[in-house]
């Protein structure tokens, strides 16, 4: 089989109007590889490894080094798939010169761009991210890292004057340099409206089927979390269940001895283990000590 090609920044561009882009999150070293053999574009470290993984309510927590962890281990998959990390909440808010820096530490961990929450706000920092050579991709909508401000996580541009806002943003953004824009929970006619007005892919998550590709959560779209599940998710497996179901075998094999098996078990070549009796060691081994 001819070996698929490395998905970069332009190849993504390139896909605007032609050809719907997938991406789907990935923390580590198997969802990556999972992702990459599933045939996604881009995969995302994203900060909600903060709900998927670390088991938070919001992704405020992460900092740079949690990110850089974790793109490492993505990273080392070698992933076709662009590989895209999330700037952490507070890593691109202080300075410039500290936004380059967090972004420049995301890169060495093996990102190829960064993703960072915002609009026209952010022109003067993805400016300065871009002119360290690290592409930028771009966010607006519900942007969980403004929780607060937002007062919950709630669907953005229901009403005409914020839907507009939104439009100016996206604009803001793709003029600064973003090579693609992440639009999440937003109604289908903001998506539609923003993805015909700019020259680079739009990327939705709660935005409808409008937009130029898609990306889920890596846990929501295999059914590995519990609790709540968002409207906008499909399941596309229901891999906690297995999971349980398969631990559940073990457990049951080990108290009742089935596992393990002779097959799964180290013998000693008949010569030595005829001869060898646990009283010959010099020295027994107490527990205790
Ligand atoms: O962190 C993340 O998973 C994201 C996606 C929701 C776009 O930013």
């Amino acid at each position: 089989m001819a070996e698929r090609k490395k998905v970069t920044v332009p190849d993504v561009q390139a896909r605007k109007g032609v050809e719907k882009l997938t991406m789907v999150t990935a923390y580590d070293y198997p969802s990556a590889s999972i992702a990459d053999e599933a045939g996604v574009d881009m995969v995302l470290v994203g900060d909600s490894v903060a709900n998927a993984v670390h088991g938070l309510d919001t992704t405020l927590e992460m900092d740079v080094d949690v990110m850089a962890l974790h793109t490492a281990a993505v990273a080392r998959a070698k992933p076709r798939a662009l590989v895209v990390a999330d700037m952490p909440w507070l890593s691109y808010h202080t300075s410039k010169s500290e936004a380059v820096l967090n972004a420049g530490r995301l890169v060495k961990a093996g990102a190829e761009a960064v993703k960072l929450e915002g609009g026209a706000k952010r022109i003067e920092v993805i400016r300065a991210i871009l002119d360290a050579e690290i592409p930028v991709m771009g966010h607006i909508g519900l942007t969980p890292q403004s929780v607060n401000a937002m007062g919950g996580f709630k669907v953005q541009g229901k009403e005409s004057a914020q839907a507009y806002e939104l439009i100016e943003d996206a604009v803001a953004l793709v003029e600064t340099g973003v090579f693609a824009l992440v639009l999440e929970g937003v109604p289908d006619l903001v998506a539609q409206a923003i993805t015909s007005k700019v020259a680079v892919p739009t990327i939705g998550i709660g935005a409808g089927r409008g937009t130029d590709g898609q990306v889920l959560v890596f846990h929501d779209v295999l059914g590995l979390g519990g609790g709540h599940v968002p409207k906008f998710v499909r399941r596309y497996a229901d891999l906690r269940s297995q999971a349980v179901d398969g631990l559940k075998r073990y457990v049951a094999d080990v108290v009742s001895g089935a596992f393990p098996s002779e097959d799964e078990t180290y013998h000693m070549k008949p010569e030595v283990a005829a001869g060898f009796t646990s009283e010959d060691s010099s020295e027994s081994v107490d527990s205790r000590s």
